[in-house]
Formats: structure tokens, sequence, C-alpha cells
């Protein structure tokens, strides 16, 4: 049996095998359509969500299976003070599948390790989001052509946003990568995610405190919010959140070729009116995320 709590989980190949299999679903939808009669996905929400959570509900079902669980820690017996544990032996016995998100770092793994049916990482506090990760590979791949010899801007909260983690990680399995990572100092990449890095010969990276000088070399610029929830201070987080704001400006020191990616929710990182420009992919990312939750769900289940 295989979870994936961590982007690490999966090797190059498999990872590959996963988009391959995404790109065959979008293109043959009806051939998918009943693989996963009978099955249950089970989605156990300890945090909000709106696409990772809907995107799983949506890619079972159109896999032909069923739906359960609960969108908030309070409705579900966490809130009487159940562990994470108790809660995933109980659902282990309802459904055939898992995806947790959970505020504590670790949760997912923790869950792996008690439950008997594969367990999906659909966040985990400010350390990892691997489905993103497979979202925005899938969303690469597909807008650029590629996945190597690519140079990628990451701008934001890269301190707590676990989606720049997973990505960082996952960029890793591909030659020829350049990683520029552009956040206030307070909101820099952690040293764990940047000790990993240093171990990959095929990865260039280096800091960045301007977006206006990195734009015009940028493949992809990946924005992210800065994380409220994470923040111990309200004072810290208002002056920080409105350190970094792609505009209609900067977009015009982008290449014309270049893509802009976001994880979403955004808050005011991104100006709306950016959303009119080709070069803007945030909402196509939302809709690889169903097709490739779909192949991790049918690769997982391992049916036919
Ligand atoms: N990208 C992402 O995880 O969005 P949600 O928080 O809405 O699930």
């Amino acid at each position: 049996m295989k979870h994936l709590i961590d982007i690490k989980d999966f090797t190059t190949e498999e990872i590959d095998d996963i988009l391959l299999l995404a790109e065959n679903i979008i293109e043959h939808p009806d051939d998918y359509s009943e693989v996963c009669r009978r099955k249950k996905l089970a989605t156990l929400f300890f945090e909000p969500s709106t696409r990772t959570r809907l995107s799983f509900e949506a890619a079972m079902l159109e896999l032909g299976g069923s739906v359960l669980g609960f969108s908030e820690a309070q409705s579900s017996s966490a809130s009487k003070g159940e562990s994470v544990s108790d809660t995933v032996k109980t659902v282990s016995c309802y459904a055939d599948i898992i995806a947790m998100r959970h505020p504590k770092e670790g949760a997912p793994l923790l869950a792996s390790q008690r439950s008997c049916v594969p367990i999906i990482n659909a966040g985990d506090g400010g350390h990892n989001h691997p489905t993103q990760t497979l979202t925005d590979l899938l969303t690469l791949k597909r807008e650029l052509g590629k996945l190597s010899g690519l140079t990628i801007g990451l701008c934001g909260d890269l301190k707590f946003g676990r989606t720049v983690h997973s990505l960082v990680s996952a960029m890793c399995n591909y030659e020829d990568i350049k990683l520029i990572f552009i956040s206030p100092e307070e909101l820099s990449l952690p040293a764990y995610v940047k000790s990993e890095l240093a171990k990959h010969q095929n990865v260039s990276w280096r800091e960045s405190g301007s977006m206006e000088e990195e734009l015009p070399s940028l493949d992809a610029i990946y924005m992210t919010r800065v994380q409220r929830e994470r923040f111990f201070n309200e004072e810290d987080y208002l002056r920080l959140k409105d350190s970094f704001i792609l505009d209609m400006e900067k977009v015009g020191l982008m290449k014309e070729d270049a893509i802009i990616m976001h994880p979403l929710p955004r808050v005011n990182e991104i100006s709306v009116k950016v959303d009119d420009d080709k070069r803007a992919c945030y909402f196509r990312q939302v809709s690889n995320g169903k097709y490739v939750r779909m192949a991790l769900i049918k690769t997982l289940l391992e049916v036919q």
C-alpha cells in the first residue's frame, strides 16, 4: 500500500507516470468514468479549503466513485478530543482512500502509520502540499511543454508557503533548473529546504529582493499569498502582506511566452487586471488539479 505524504515519496518516474495519466484522462475522460465504481474517498479537512477538497471530491465522482468526509475539525469528533490516529483508524473502516488536511505538520504522516488504506497529504501546516505540486508540475508541462531547462521565480511567503516547499523538492527531479526566491527576508525559504537543494547539482538557486530585476529572465513566476494563519502576531502580517504585488506594469517586464502561476487562494498579491493576460494561467492550474488528483486516486487504488 502506497501513501502520498511528501512529494519525495514518488520517484521521478512515478511522478511522470501520474502526469501522463492525467493528460490521458483530459484527452479521454469517458475511459475513466467507471474505474472507481464502488470505491469511496474520505476527505478529512481539519483546515479550510476550496480547491483541494472540492477537486478531490470532483475527481472521485468523475472516476465513478463516492465521497464522504468533513470540511472542518469542529464538525468531527476531533472537537471532543479524539486523536488523529483514532479518527483515521475509524475512517479507514468506511473508506478506501483518505485525503487529509491538517494544521499540524506531520499529522498526515502519523495518519499513514495508523491507516489500513492509502493516505494523501492534502496540506499539513506550513510544511508540504504534494498534490498541489503535482498540479503545478502538470501546469508547467502543459503550458511550457517541458519540466527541465526552466527558470522559475517563487515569490511571496516562502517561509510558510507549503506549496513552495513541495514544488522546490519536486523540481530537484529535473535537469538544468534555476530557482530564484523572491521574498522579504523574514519570509525566506526555510533552512531545511535549502539544505535539500544543496544536495542537487542540477538545480541552481539564489535569493532576491526585487521582482522587477528578476521578471525578465523567468519562464514562470510562482506567486504566493502571505499566510496570515501561520503568523504569531497580526502586526507582522500587516507589515509584510503587500511586500510583492504583481500588477500589469510588472507583467510588462516578463517574456511574452512566460507564465504566471499561483496555487490560490489569492488575496492581493496579483492584481485582478492580470487575470486577462494570456500569461496568467492560475485558473487553468485549478482545472489541472482535478485531473492530476483523478490520476493519483486511480494510481494509489491500483484500479484498472
Ligand atoms: N491551493 C490550495 O490548496 O487551495 P485551497 O486552500 O483552497 O485548497
